[in-house]
């Protein structure tokens, strides 16, 4: 059990925090593309450790990642316009690109110095097989973004979704690697509906993904080192066909 101290070092992963500056060394998923399916729609609210943003995407079609809080009065620019390759305060009409470069201030003189120095806090972004990624660290140059078996597959992956935990990302990360509750928690006994299975997306969940996890019920756990990090499967025997399956 860890005492008062260390859960609040390991859990806390705001700006400036121990485990948020580790955190931030990487890209993390921030929202799915079809989130924002065209241009100059909305932005859309996403909170990433801690920190409270904005995703849009601008006329070109790129995505940029900012943060809530325009830097000039401090309205929230979820209520901004997206348009022509910016996203306007609607308080006083300050625009923004997506990297944050104040690009119209239109209760300034044009050649208002303070257009130059203001800066809207955003982070890179890169968009691949329907994920945009984001990188909050400090490198002026992000790191590449990983190669990962799933993101390199061809953009009609099937089984994708984006979903709020209430609970801090240890929590969240134990369930996740505690393969063996599947069998249990995420039973059904009415396969016609799986509304009624705790925790399963729905849609999108196949009833053969269900049925197959309830029925292979010991995981075979395996940990591996990798240069990325650990890589985790929990691998079940699908008896008949003599095969395995394995969540990773
Ligand atoms: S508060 Fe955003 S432009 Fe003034």
């Amino acid at each position: 059990m860890l005492n008062r101290d260390d859960n609040e070092l390991l859990t806390q992963v705001g700006l400036g925090t121990p485990m948020g500056d580790l955190l931030r060394q990487y890209w993390m998923p921030a929202a799915l593309s079809e989130e924002l399916p065209k241009c100059d729609l909305p932005p859309l609210r996403v909170k990433l450790l801690g920190e409270k943003l904005l995703a849009f995407r601008d006329s070109t079609g790129q995505v940029g990642l900012v943060s809530e809080v325009c830097p000039h009065r401090g309205a929230s620019l979820f209520f901004g316009r997206n348009e022509e390759s910016g996203l306007r305060c609607v308080y006083h009409g300050w625009k923004f690109d997506v990297g944050g470069h104040c690009i119209d201030m239109p209760n300034e003189a044009p050649d208002c110095p303070l257009r130059k120095k203001v800066k809207l806090r955003a982070y890179p972004c890169s968009e691949r097989n329907g994920v945009i990624w984001a990188y909050l660290g400090p490198r002026e140059k992000p790191p590449a973004l990983y190669d990962l078996e799933w993101n390199q597959q061809p953009d009609n992956i099937p089984f994708m979704w984006r979903n709020y935990r209430a609970c801090n990302w240890v929590q969240a990360m134990e369930g996740d690697i505690d393969s063996s509750h599947i069998n249990f928690l995420h039973r059904t006994l009415n396969f016609d509906d799986l509304s009624t299975v705790p925790g399963v997306p729905i849609p999108g969940y196949a009833a053969t993904g269900v049925r197959m996890l309830q029925e292979a019920g010991i995981p075979r756990l395996e940990v591996q080192d990798t240069e990325a990090g650990v890589l985790h499967t929990a691998a079940r025997n699908l008896g008949a066909c003599g095969d395995y399956y394995s969540l990773e």
